[in-house]
């Protein structure tokens, strides 16, 4: 990983060339940036691990949808994985080729399933009995065959948060695996379906090779049965899910290790692999600036209270999850005191880090949230009506606005009063009628 970089006189944070003080001065807090160099360096070390066997890399959109970073990872051979008519949209405008996505997710509607199999898509994953015959149905109406594959939820326990650990039989995804030969003859029958594979993923943020090898052995297993059943099994997709260094303790999974103990089972396989890596190709390349706004000693702590919230990065509030936070531009090595790093929003949760040592902290420091670039701005919200931060892409010494910053006449823009409050006075302070604050 490339950034961030420290001047070790000033200790000022740099990201690819660029200071982050620059950044904040030109594009205002809170931002999030992006290092192009840690990005490309992240997805071409996954490729390079497997790339005896050329798997479809099918970058997971929902982790990072900005358009920018889409046509970068594009542009460089990676397909994508969506899991909405949204995402499809996304995947489309960024230039993606068709061919080369995947359309995961338990609940497509039947407008998101016909707008994919409109433009043919690579494969769309099957999570239930009546999502097959759902999308049988939609291709009926097309007069085509929709080509599937079927999830198997395989029964692995990943060392993660359980909210996003999914390969468990007691989660949502996938098909239980004693049930899949079932379900695939089921398909099998169905004319408007052609089942070409099998996906399995089984969890995020995984920083052991164990889970990934065992889920393998049994998607192999299942792969040879099915294919003994005389079903015609092409395509093997293993999902995403490798887990990234949050903490300055804990190890990312060893892409070379896991390739070294996948590989002979790979090869083995006879078929076209696709992975569908999120987080471990985005996320280390993001981060979050924000401001100091104010410091307050309270009785038992000390906040420091920054212009970035959980809204604009939910996962310390929602997963307990851990962010390195680093100060920019302080020489010199003082005392140090202990802080919270807490949000102006109106709730406990709202916090990016807690009980992290700085240098006394004043109003105006920067702060650097690191690996900030998954499931960043994609979980980003309104909430307290605060409009979601801009994004910045940092290449060779050079920034680029990749999204403005959202303002606040398109988030109230979208609302609309009903007529009966029209004539009561409202009319003059409408929704939609900004009223200038400042001069
Ligand atoms: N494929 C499927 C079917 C998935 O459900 C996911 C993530 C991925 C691929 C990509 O996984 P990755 O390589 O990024 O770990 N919001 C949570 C993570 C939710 C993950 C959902 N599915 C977080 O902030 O940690």
């Amino acid at each position: 990983m490339t950034a961030p970089e420290r001047d070790p006189r000033s200790q000022a944070l740099k990201l690819d060339g660029v200071p982050v003080a620059t950044l904040a001065r030109r594009f205002g807090t809170p931002l999030y940036v992006y290092s192009h160099s840690t990005l490309v360096a992240n997805y071409d070390r996954i490729r390079q691990a497997f790339a005896e066997i050329d798997p479809l890399i099918a970058f997971s959109t929902k982790s990072n949808t900005n358009g920018t970073i889409l046509r970068i990872l594009l542009e460089r051979g990676a397909g994508l994985d969506i899991v909405s008519g949204g995402e499809l949209e996304r995947a489309l405008r960024a230039g993606a080729d068709p061919a080369r996505i995947i359309y995961a997710g338990v609940g497509k509607t039947r407008e998101e399933i016909a707008a994919a199999l409109n433009v043919r898509i690579l494969a769309f994953n099957v999570e239930s009995p009546a999502e097959a015959e759902a999308i049988n149905e939609v291709a009926s109406g097309f007069g085509r065959k929709a080509p599937v594959a079927v999830r198997v939820n395989p029964d692995v326990a990943a060392d993660t948060h359980h909210y996003i650990s999914t390969g468990r039989k007691e989660t949502k995804f996938g098909i239980p695996y004693h049930d899949v030969r079932r379900l695939c003859r089921r398909l099998a029958r169905m004319p408007h379906l052609r089942l070409i594979g099998v996906h399995a993923h089984i969890g995020s943020q995984i920083t052991q090779t164990e889970p990934f090898v065992k889920a393998l052995e049994r998607v192999v297993q299942l792969t040879h049965q099915l294919r003994r059943d005389g079903l015609t099994i092409d395509l093997v997709n293993l999902g995403g899910g490798f887990g990234i260094g949050y903490e300055e303790s804990t190890q990312p999974i060893d892409l070379e290790e896991l390739a070294r103990r996948m590989m002979p089972m790979l090869r083995e396989l006879r078929a076209q692999v696709i992975f569908e890596p999120g987080r471990s190709i985005v996320g280390p390349a993001g981060f979050l600036l924000t401001r100091v706004l104010y410091i307050k000693e309270a009785q038992t702590k000390c906040f420091a209270i920054v212009d970035g919230a959980m809204n604009d990065l939910l996962r310390p509030s929602l997963y307990s999850a851990y962010h390195r936070i680093l100060l920019d531009g302080r020489p010199g090595r003082g005392r140090r005191r202990v802080y919270d790093v807490v949000g102006p929003i109106c709730e406990t949760g709202d916090f990016l880090g807690k009980d992290r040592p700085f240098p006394p902290l004043k109003p105006d420091d920067l702060l650097l949230v690191c690996d900030a670039g998954a499931y960043g701005m994609t979980m980003a919200s309104n909430y307290n009506s605060r409009p979601r931060p801009a994004e910045v892409l940092v290449r060779q010494d050079k920034a680029y606005l990749i999204r403005h910053r959202e303002t606040i006449d398109q988030i109230i823009g979208c609302e609309e009063i009903p007529p009966f409050l029209n004539g009561s006075g409202a009319e003059q302070r409408s929704a939609r009628s900004p009223r200038k604050v400042r001069a």
